[in-house]
C-alpha cells in the first residue's frame, strides 16, 4: 500500500468538512473529515433547510432507510435558511440517558458520520480519512461505526491515548459490536465503567463485515508512540507526530506547567520528538505542526518520514467549512503581518493548551468572551466524575460557574474557559441564537507557523483553493514523493 505523503489534517468542528476532504482526496493527497460534533452538525444543516440537498442525498444512501426517514422527519425544516440559528437543543449524551434518547443519539451519530464520509468519497476512488478526539468519549464508538459503514479508509485519533480504538475497529470489521472503557475522574482503578455499542440497535440488518480502515495515532512524544504500538488493542498502522506549534489542541509541556511572560505554556527541548527514534519504530509516520514550508515535504521524506500533515493552510482555503468572512478577516491580518496566534493554557475545557487566532469580534477578545453567560448545552468536552454519593456526574469548566464548583470543579479553571462546543460551531455558520437574542460568537484556532500562509496568499491571493495549497506544498524539491 502506498500511503499518501500529504495529509490534510482533520480540523474540527466542521472546518475540514466533506467538501474540503473530497477536494483534497480527488487530487491524490489524503483528505480528512473532522469527526467532531458531526451529529449536531447534521441536525443543524437540516434545520438550515439543507438547501443544496446534500444531507438528504447522502441519507438516501444510508443502509437503514427507516433511520434516515426518522432523522429527516425530526430535524429537517423546509423553511430553514443559512440565517436560521434558533436550533433545537439535542440532549447531551449521558450514560443514564433514557433508552429512547440513547437510541436517537446513536442514530444521529452513526448516520452523520456515514453522511460525511459518503459525500467525501462520492465520485472518486481515492482514500478519505476521519479524525476523532479521544477526549470526547461518549459518541466515539457509534461515530466510528458510521464512518466505517461508509467505507472510510483511515481513522486518525489524538487528544488522549486511544488504546482501545484499534480493537473497536477490528470488532466492527468482523461485524461485531464493541465495548469500551469510560474514564471517570476520581474512580478507583478497579471501578470500571463500560460503554457498549451494538450496531443492531441502529441498523436492522448490519453488514456481516466491514472494511478495516488504517488506524493512525496522533502522538506528541516517543513514549506515547511506543505505548500505542505496544499496548493498543489492535494494529496501529501509522503515527502522526505532532509538534506543539500545530493548530487546535496541543499536548501540554512535559513536567510542571510554566508560563512565559505572555502567559503561554513554555515548551523545552524535552517536548521535541527525536525523529530518529521514531524511524526505529518501523511504522509509517507523518510530521505535523509547522511542516507547511516549501521544503517540508522533500525534507521529511528524505529523513525517513512518509510525509507531512498540514492544517492551517487548508483551514483558510476556499473549500473549508470556516465562514468566508472569518477566513478573510484573519487572512487580512496575515497579509498585513499583524496576525497573532496565542497558545492559551486554559481556554479549552479539556485542560490541554489550545491555539487561538486572535481576532476582533471573536472569543479571543476578553470583552466579547465576558459577554457570554456560561452555559453547557452540547457537552462534548464534559468531564465525567465520581460524585461523593458514588454516582457519575458531568461537569465542564465553561458551564455555569456555581454549578461547576458545586460539582467539585476548581473555580480557577472557569476563569478563562471558553465554550469550544458553541464557538467552533459558530466558526462554521452554525452558531446557536437564544431566545435572549444572544448569538454564539466564533473562536478561531490556527497553527503558529503563518509564514507559509503569508507566502501562499502573496502568490495566489486571499481566495485560494485546496489545489493551490497542494501545489505550494509540492513546489520545491519533491523528487521521489508519491502522492
Ligand atoms: C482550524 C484547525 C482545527 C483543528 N482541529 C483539529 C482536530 O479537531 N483534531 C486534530 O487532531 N487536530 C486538529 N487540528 C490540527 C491539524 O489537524 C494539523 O495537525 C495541524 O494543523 C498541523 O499543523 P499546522 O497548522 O502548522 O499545519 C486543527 C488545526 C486547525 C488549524
Amino acid at each position: 500500500m502506498n500511503h499518501p505523503s500529504i495529509i490534510q489534517g482533520g480540523m474540527g468542528a466542521g472546518v475540514s468538512d466533506w467538501k474540503l476532504a473530497r477536494s483534497v482526496s480527488v487530487q491524490g493527497a489524503l483528505g480528512v473529515v473532522s469527526g467532531t460534533a458531526l451529529d449536531i452538525i447534521l441536525v443543524r444543516r437540516l434545520e438550515q433547510g439543507d438547501v443544496d440537498g446534500n444531507m438528504r442525498r447522502a441519507l438516501a444512501a444510508f443502509p437503514d432507510q427507516s433511520v434516515a426517514d426518522r432523522i429527516i422527519k425530526t430535524w429537517y425544516r423546509s423553511d430553514g435558511t443559512s440565517e436560521t440559528h434558533d436550533f433545537s437543543n439535542v440532549p447531551p449524551r449521558r450514560l443514564d440517558n433514557k433508552p429512547e434518547t440513547a437510541k436517537m443519539l446513536d442514530e444521529i451519530a452513526v448516520a452523520s458520520n456515514f453522511v460525511e464520509i459518503w459525500l467525501a468519497k462520492e465520485g472518486h476512488d481515492n482514500p478519505v480519512g476521519i479524525n476523532y478526539l479521544e477526549k470526547i468519549q461518549l459518541p466515539n464508538a457509534p461515530s466510528i461505526y458510521g464512518a466505517m459503514l461508509a467505507g472510510v479508509d483511515y481513522i486518525f485519533m489524538g487528544a488522549g491515548i486511544p488504546l482501545e480504538v484499534p480493537g473497536i475497529i477490528d470488532a466492527y470489521s468482523r461485524g461485531e459490536g464493541a465495548t469500551f472503557q469510560i474514564h471517570i475522574e476520581g474512580a478507583a482503578k478497579d471501578e470500571i465503567t463500560q460503554g457498549v455499542f451494538d450496531p443492531r440497535t441502529v441498523i436492522a440488518s448490519p453488514p456481516a463485515t466491514l472494511k478495516r480502515p488504517f488506524f493512525v495515532s496522533i502522538v506528541s512524544s516517543f513514549i506515547l508512540a511506543v505505548t500505542m504500538l505496544t499496548r493498543a488493542s489492535g494494529k496501529v498502522d501509522g503515527l502522526i507526530v505532532e509538534h506543539h506549534t500545530a493548530g487546535g489542541h496541543n499536548a501540554p509541556p512535559r513536567g510542571v506547567l510554566q508560563l512565559d511572560n505572555k502567559g503561554e505554556p513554555m515548551y523545552g527541548p524535552k517536548d521535541t520528538v527525536d525523529y530518529a527514534k521514531i524511524i526505529g519504530l518501523n511504522v509509517p509516520f507523518w510530521l505535523g505542526g509547522s511542516f507547511s514550508k516549501k521544503e517540508s515535504l522533500s525534507e521529511t521524506i528524505s529523513q525517513g518520514a512518509q510525509g507531512i500533515q498540514v492544517g492551517t493552510l487548508f483551514a483558510f482555503c476556499r473549500e473549508s467549512g470556516l465562514m468566508p468572512t472569518l477566513k478573510r478577516k484573519f487572512l487580512e491580518t496575515v497579509r498585513a503581518g499583524t496576525a497573532i496566534v496565542f497558545t492559551h493554557p486554559s481556554a479549552s475545557p479539556t485542560g490541554y493548551p489550545f491555539k487561538l487566532g486572535v481576532l476582533d469580534g471573536t472569543l479571543s477578545e476578553s470583552e466579547v468572551y465576558k459577554k457570554r453567560t456560561p452555559l453547557c448545552n452540547m457537552g462534548y468536552l464534559r468531564e465525567l466524575f465520581k460524585t461523593p454519593e458514588g454516582t457519575i456526574g458531568y461537569r465542564c469548566s465553561a458551564e455555569n460557574k456555581k454549578a461547576y464548583v458545586k460539582k467539585g470543579g476548581k473555580l480557577e479553571r472557569t476563569d478563562e474557559a471558553r465554550c469550544l462546543c458553541n464557538a467552533l460551531l459558530a466558526n462554521i455558520g452554525l452558531g446557536m441564537k437564544y431566545a435572549s437574542s444572544y448569538l454564539e460568537e466564533p473562536l478561531l484556532t490556527v497553527g503558529t507557523h503563518l509564514e507559509s500562509l503569508k507566502e501562499l496568499i502573496q502568490q495566489v491571493g486571499l481566495d485560494y483553493s485546496s489545489k493551490d495549497v497542494i501545489l505550494f506544498l509540492k513546489s520545491k524539491g519533491t523528487v521521489g514523493a508519491k502522492i
